[in-house]
């Protein structure tokens, strides 16, 4: 039994493959250990007492006849045995112990020799899948027989328009773009370079200036418009401010009358520019202060030639629709930050259902006009008849009466009030009413535009009877049906009920499209003229300047940069084939210069875009269709098992998916670590997909210059920001070539798959952050105002951290232009909660939540909030951080989601012949 066991314990100790070793040991062992139990049994019988030796000798039975010498001369054979058994037994032993210890060693090098074999062959399969992508890379290459397109040399005027002569009056009101515009002063390429008259210089109006406020503000923000060029002879439109203005002559003779403000035409036909006729000017008349005097229409009976109009005031004889432009008064500030003037989006429903204030001067009978008798009485009908959960706030007479000199002639509704009493109504409106002029022949007028104005900026829904012949601002871009009502005033009747008849998410919508229109195009004179001028833009199809990169301080110059070490071996983990290495490979850009505004124009102005710059590429832009990737448009693609599909070798090599091939760029923010980057920068070796490295040096001084920076195995940029602060982890450095921008903070461990399989999840969600750490808002159930941040486990989460994540690079824009600029002071005050408003920024362009991304082990990050969970000042701020970002925004953007994304084949049984998609994930 024992030597079975003993064996049996050998040969556990042994690998099978040792067997023919065994054997002869077994061969050594056997007699051996006979002999062992022999002189076992003699050793045990000498070392007994007497008596027991005696019933030993006496149970020996015949052995008791033998003399006692002999015995002896037994014994000390026996014991001469045993010394010679025990040497020879140690030095087997010694023998065994060594054989064990070769036997240990061999194993040791076969394992680490299978492990060799393993990585080799991953390494192999890297290099051959490698070697395979270049192949087909060249190919590409080769097949494209047109080179990349560059644009023509840009094309620009170089004399001032010249003279023609001018258009009759009775043709001016017949003046479309294809007739009275000048297309060849603005060719595709050419960038729409705009003039702007010197307002000091050149002021057409007759016996009037213009407004000194407006005068500045548009020099001022002009000066910041890309467009804006001081060479009149490139220019493609010229834009003159023809008001408003205030008369010369101050007496107060004019108590009765309304003072018309009219063009001398003279001055506007001696502008150095005109060319006779005005082709490509645009006038200007912008609405401020003087609303309620009637001075909306400077162009009433003049004569402006081929000039397009741009002012509040028009008629519905005098607009020439796609030619003319109605904007906005000038009510608001220059520019800047605008938030702190709005009401708060929620609750849907507000303490009136309806409020309208405003005062009417009648005019005389006539057929076009109706003094909107019929609609007053009606809508006091009904508020009187409302039940008492609908409160009617209606006010057809001004208390106090306004002044006299206010009167508006053309039956519109003078403001009642100061705007600050307005305000206070229009914020506890849910729908203001906004009465068209009661004379029919007006299809818009300054005070109209001024009641839109208020209205969207309290966030009080507008409904305009008569809305059916009025124009709003820039209307041909912009969709008013999204955040105004606009009803025929013979609705009035059916009002009360359609307004009950819309549910709190719709409310909710228009409120929200309202205050995003008021914000982008409205707000500001800023807004206000930029969009203008898009608009014109737009309707020539030349493209936006492109949105400027910021250009990265390099760290290290051309003629200096750190030695680069072979990092070391990382922790050994069972080799995968995650993708090949390739060259780096930037995003194609610029592809859709003339073709976006046309395809997305809508989008652009009305949901998630911005039509005044143009973006390298766009998270929405279109994918090509299925068959299309196989006909004619194959540059690029990498489909899965070269379109056949399949799983585990096939998917590890190709990227798959409806979009050509791309790699990623890691954008890693770091504070005068260098130890802790260095560890992450060794990483990051092997990584598939990765283009580069932009290190984002957030340190007062720069990093030192002599330590060597281990290899990551991609270019590393280094560039240093200007000052310390957190939003630099968004800035769109020129350095970034890809569409794709892994965020991660230097001491985040994600290890090659779980970035791979991000990256491979990103593409089908390029407009959301798609990423590691979940978070989400937690309403404050103690005090019921707002949300609170939280790191706890939950089945629903709204944000992804970016500390571990992926965005479009167009977000990182956005997140300096979209965002109001108190999100950003407000991150760089308290050093946190940038990870916050970047989901914030997405989230509410997008109105969709993140996606978490499966990772293999509990994410490990150890600056990560998570483990500062002990950490009360931490949570305090991000709580103060979400209510602060929410209070600007007006709402709370995030969206919840419950749902997380794993590889296809993760917890699916397949066939033990098959592979999974990732071994792990
Ligand atoms: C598109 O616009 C970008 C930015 O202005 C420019 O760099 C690029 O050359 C343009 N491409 C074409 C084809 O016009
Ligand atoms: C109209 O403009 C002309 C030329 O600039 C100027 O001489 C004239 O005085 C202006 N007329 C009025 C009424 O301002
Ligand atoms: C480049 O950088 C190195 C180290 O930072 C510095 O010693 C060297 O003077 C720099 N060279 C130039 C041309 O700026
Ligand atoms: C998180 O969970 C712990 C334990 O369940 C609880 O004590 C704590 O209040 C929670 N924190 C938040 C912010 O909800």
């Amino acid at each position: 039994m024992f030597l079975h066991e003993r064996i049996c314990q050998w040969l556990g100790h042994l690998k099978l493959s040792r067997v023919i070793l065994m054997v002869s040991v077994i061969l050594f062992v056997v007699p051996l250990v006979t002999h062992y139990y022999l002189s076992k049994y003699e050793a045990t019988s000498m070392t007994l007492g007497g008596s027991n030796m005696r019933h030993t000798l006496e149970a020996l039975g015949d052995l008791s006849t033998m003399n006692v010498v002999d015995l002896k001369i037994r014994i000390e054979e026996m014991l001469r045995i045993k010394a010679s058994v025990s040497t020879e037994l140690r030095e087997l032993e010694e023998r065994r112990g060594k054989l064990q210890r070769e036997a240990a060693a061999a194993s040791a090098k076969s394992d680490s020799v299978k492990a060799e074999y393993a990585r080799a062959t991953a390494e192999l399969q890297r290099l051959r899948v490698s070697a395979d992508q270049a192949r087909l890379a060249q190919l590409e290459a080769i097949r494209r027989d047109s080179p990349e397109l560059a644009p023509p040399a840009q094309i620009l005027p170089s004399q001032p328009p010249p003279i023609l002569s001018p258009i009759s009056s009775s043709s001016e009101v017949h003046c479309r773009m294809h007739s009275c515009f000048d297309h060849s002063r603005c060719s595709l390429t050419s960038g729409f370079p705009i003039y702007f008259y010197d307002p000091e210089k050149y002021s057409p109006l007759a016996g009037a200036e213009v407004d000194g406020f407006l005068k500045t503000t548009l020099r001022q923000t002009l000066s910041y418009n890309s467009h804006l060029t001081h060479n009149p002879n490139e220019a493609c439109v010229y834009l003159i401010l023809v008001g408003e203005g205030f008369p010369l002559d101050k007496s107060p003779s004019s108590t009765t009358d309304t003072y018309k403000l009219s063009l001398n035409e003279s001055a506007i036909k001696s502008l150095p520019y005109w060319g006779g006729d005005g082709r490509n000017h645009v006038l200007l008349n912008l609405a401020r202060r003087e609303l309620s005097v009637g001075s909306g229409d400077a162009f009433h009976t003049a004569s402006t030639g081929r000039a397009m109009i741009a002012q509040s005031t028009f008629t519905m004889q005098q607009f020439r629709p796609g030619f003319d432009l109605v904007t906005p008064p000038a009510l608001g500030p220059p520019g800047g930050d605008v938030w702190a003037d709005c009401a708060p989006i929620a609750p849907a429903r507000r303490k009136y259902i309806l409020s309208f204030q405003g005062s009417q001067t009648p005019l005389p009978a006539a057929s076009s006009v109706d003094n909107d008798k019929f609609l007053i009485e009606t809508l006091r009908k009904a508020a009187s008849a409302a039940p008492l959960s609908d409160v009617f706030f209606l006010q057809f007479e001004c208390d106090p009466p306004i002044e006299r000199r206010a009167v508006v002639p053309n039956g519109d509704w003078a403001l009642c009030g100061t705007d600050r009493s307005r305000r206070s109504i229009l914020r506890d409106s849910t729908f203001v009413l906004i009465l068209a002029p009661a004379d029919n022949s007006y299809a818009t007028t300054a005070l109209l535009q001024a009641r839109l104005y208020e209205a969207l900026r309290s966030g009080a829904i507008p409904i305009i009877l008569g809305g059916d012949r009025i124009r709003l601002p820039f209307d041909e871009v912009l969709d008013w049906r999204r955040a105004t009502l606009s009803l025929p005033k013979a609705r009035v009747t059916e009002l009360h009920f359609l307004l009950r008849a819309l549910s709190d998410a719709d409310l909710l919508a228009f409120r929200r499209q309202g205050r995003v229109l008021w914000e982008r195009y409205l707000s500001s004179v800023q807004a206000s003229m930029d969009s203008l001028l898009a608009t014109v833009r737009t309707r020539l199809n030349i493209p936006a300047q492109p949105a400027v990169a910021t250009l990265g301080a390099p760290a290290f110059n051309d003629s200096y940069y750190p030695p680069k070490l072979e990092p070391p071996a990382v922790d050994t983990e069972p080799e995968e084939t995650l993708g090949p290495s390739e060259a780096p490979y930037p995003s194609p850009a610029y592809r859709r210069n003339y073709s976006l505004a046309l395809l997305h124009g809508y989008e652009l102005w009305n949901e998630w875009g911005e039509p005044f710059a143009l973006y390298p590429q766009l998270p929405w832009d279109p994918p090509v269709t299925s068959e299309a990737r196989f006909m004619g448009s194959t540059a690029g693609f990498r489909p899965i098992g070269a379109g056949a599909g399949g799983s585990g070798k096939e998917f590890s090599e190709a990227l798959g998916g409806d979009r050509p091939r791309e790699q990623f760029t890691i954008v890693i923010l770091t504070y005068e670590r260098e130890a802790v980057l260095a560890a992450a920068l060794a990483r990051l070796r092997g990584l598939p997909y990765l283009n580069k490295v932009v290190v984002v040096w957030n340190g007062v001084s720069a990093p030192a210059a002599t330590q060597a920076w281990p290899e990551s195995g991609a270019p590393v940029a280094v560039v240093r920001a200007a000052r310390n602060s957190l939003n630099n982890r968004f800035l769109p450095y020129n350095v970034i070539d890809t569409e794709a921008v892994l965020c991660v903070d230097d001491d985040a461990h994600l290890r090659h798959d779980e970035i791979v399989f991000a990256f491979r999840v990103w593409r089908e969600h390029r407009d959301r952050i798609v990423g590691f750490p979940g978070r989400y808002h937690a309403w404050d159930l103690n005090f019921n105002n707002g949300f609170l941040y939280n790191s706890n486990y939950s089945c629903e989460l709204s944000m992804v951290l970016t500390g571990a994540a992926f965005v479009h690079r167009y977000y990182l824009w956005a997140y300096w232009r979209a965002l109001p600029a108190a999100v950003r002071d407000y991150v760089d005050e308290y050093m946190n909660c940038e990870d916050i408003a970047m989901n914030f920024l997405v989230a509410h362009i997008t109105r969709k939540p993140p996606v978490k991304v499966t990772s293999r082990w509990t994410f490990r990050c150890p600056g990560c909030p998570v483990t500062l969970s002990a950490d009360e000042t931490h949570f305090h701020e991000r709580h103060k951080c979400i209510q602060f970002f929410s209070q600007v925004m007006g709402y709370t953007p995030l969206l919840s989601t419950q749902y997380r994304a794993d590889s296809v084949l993760f917890k699916t049984r397949i066939p033990h012949d098959k592979q999974k998609c990732f071994k792990f994930i």
